[in-house]
């Protein structure tokens, strides 16, 4: 076993630093046959920017003074689910820093209440790290998936780049949400300060082995109130490649061009990811007076419905009506039967 992955980790690094262009065609093929033409649109509400942690290159970490802090109220955000609903997207995604300030009865309840005004709507959570009993309440909630980015899969650089937080107890806490019948979803960021080419052939294993139902990939951008302020951007190149290497090891895995992407290359990023192996668009339902403050990282760009709807016309592909579920048990009772 330990060679295979080292004989892969190899073939990996090389792939990354190869011309990409056979490697997005055969992501795009790898997609097309595990996932389809369908793209599946996810509407997020970032409803709390409060958080406790320190990650460097966050704009939400807690020592940065420079932003106002909103918490959206209950009844407003199950307001805009039903929005999202409504307009046809198959899932809501509620996105907040690690913030203890709301409480697991109220979000729960949010959950509660979200699943009773859309039953058929997914819920889909990004909230980071809680104690495992709130995992456990908001899985009795309602709620659907987790999201919860690994980030970077070197532990050393991870700890730097996380104060007082571990790989080790992330790792945990992914493997704890799946076994509570989440869909669970992990990822990484791309051109981290320090980060190596290796680094981020170890991610691509990492989210293989963990068997992710989704993983959120984007690449880094600095934020100005952050100790990481002055280091330069990931490129566009290195995050498509590791998106296309995952949708070829990983085959079936939801992966959404993000709008970290979007934000890089306003001009093509999202459209050259959807058609190098994404299948998912997450826009932005945040109301604007609250939006502002979401600063996770510069120059953070909307993509809005209709800019989801309008690359997924241009990418030559169709709208998702459904809640846009895991692949995984479906193509793997598919794989039994062949
Ligand atoms: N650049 C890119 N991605 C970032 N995130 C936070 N800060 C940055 C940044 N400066 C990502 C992290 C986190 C998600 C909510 O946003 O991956 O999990």
């Amino acid at each position: 076993m330990a060679s295979v992955t080292s004989i892969s980790k190899k073939e990996i690094v090389e792939a990354l630093r190869d011309n990409p262009e056979e490697l997005f065609e055969e992501a795009d093929s790898v997609r097309k046959k595990y996932c389809g033409d369908e793209v599946h649109v996810r509407g997020i509400i970032e409803f709390s920017n409060h958080c406790c942690r320190s990650c460097l290159y966050c704009g939400l970490r807690c020592q940065n003074r420079a932003i106002h802090r909103y918490r959206i109220p209950a009844d407003e955000i199950v307001q805009i689910a039903g929005e999202i609903s409504r307009c046809g997207a198959g899932t809501v995604v509620l996105q907040s820093g690690d913030d203890f300030g709301f409480g697991h009865k109220e979000l729960s309840n949010v959950i509660v209440r979200i699943k009773k005004d859309n039953p058929s709507v997914a819920i889909t959570l990004c909230l980071g790290e809680r104690p495992l009993d709130d995992y456990k309440a908001f899985k009795d909630a309602g709620a659907d998936r987790y999201l919860l980015k690994h980030e970077t899969a070197n532990p050393e650089l991870y700890e730097k780049l996380h104060p007082g937080q571990t790989l080790r107890t992330r790792i945990k806490i992914l493997e704890y949400l799946r076994k509570s019948g989440y869909q669970i979803g992990a990822g990484n960021i791309v051109g981290l300060p320090g980060q190596t080419i290796e680094d981020i052939a170890s991610d691509i294993l990492l989210l293989k082995e963990l068997d992710v139902y989704m993983a959120g990939i984007g690449p880094f951008i600095p934020q100005k109130e952050t100790p990481l302020k002055d280091y330069a951007s990931g490129t566009l190149e290195l995050t498509l490649k590791t998106l296309a290497l995952v949708r070829i090891y990983t085959k079936n895995t939801h992966l959404p061009a993000t709008t970290a992407l979007a934000t890089l290359s306003p001009e093509n990023g999202q459209l050259l990811a959807l058609r190098g192996g994404c299948n998912v668009l997450m826009p932005d339902w945040t109301p604007e007076r609250y939006r502002k403050d979401y600063i996770i990282y510069d120059g953070k760009v909307r993509v809005d419905v209709e800019k989801a709807k309008e690359l997924i016309s241009k990418a030559g592909r169709t709208i998702s009506r459904g809640r846009g579920d895991s692949f995984k048990e479906r193509n793997e009772k598919a794989e039994s039967v062949l």
